[in-house]
């Protein structure tokens, strides 16, 4: 699930104003350091429980469910953080994403990035249903979600038939 979210945030890249802490990122790492960063002060300002957000990647869970309003959230949160989102009119900075992804020396994610941009653009969405939207888009066209989204369902499966034979 972690992956997973890692995944959500990357494409949280997204949307382009002058932002003032607008922060200019040299490599990979550095780009993958301050999300794992942000990612933790978002979960902890959004009171993030990764267990309830999970159930975002469940087509079979209503997810007009309240309880999941802050969990939509969580990609814009670091979005506005890294500067792909903005932070005021809550749209993708697009120009932004594709500036960062040129940094990207894993093809994996270059093909994902690449992928996503092809399929999930998106200037209507703004705030935390732009973050829904996002997701939705990754589950759809994205594989590396699709695998991680496959994993995970075989985890839960798993421990939950433990669960059961105790
Ligand atoms: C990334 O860039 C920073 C700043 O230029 C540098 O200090 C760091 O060593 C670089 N990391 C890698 C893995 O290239």
């Amino acid at each position: 699930m972690f992956a997973a979210l890692i995944l959500m945030c990357f494409f949280a890249f997204g949307s382009i104003t002058a932002s003032s802490i607008d922060k200019k990122y040299n490599n990979q790492s550095e780009i993958i350091e301050d999300m794992l960063e942000y990612m933790f002060s978002c979960m902890d300002k959004l009171k993030i429980n990764p267990e309830i957000c999970s159930d975002l990647i469940m087509k079979n869970k209503d997810h007009s469910d309240k309880k999941y309003d802050n969990c939509k959230c969580f990609g814009p949160c670091i979005a506005k953080e890294i500067g792909t989102m903005d932070p005021e009119t809550g749209k993708w900075n697009w120009a932004k994403l594709k500036e960062m992804s040129n940094l990207l020396t894993d093809q994996t994610l270059i093909n994902e990035a690449k992928n996503m941009e092809a399929h999930c653009f998106d200037e209507t969405n703004t705030h935390c249903e732009a973050g829904y939207a996002m997701l939705k888009c990754a589950l759809e066209n994205s594989q590396m979600t699709k695998d991680m989204v496959k994993s995970y369902v075989a985890t839960k499966e798993e421990s939950e038939k433990n669960q059961g034979d105790e």
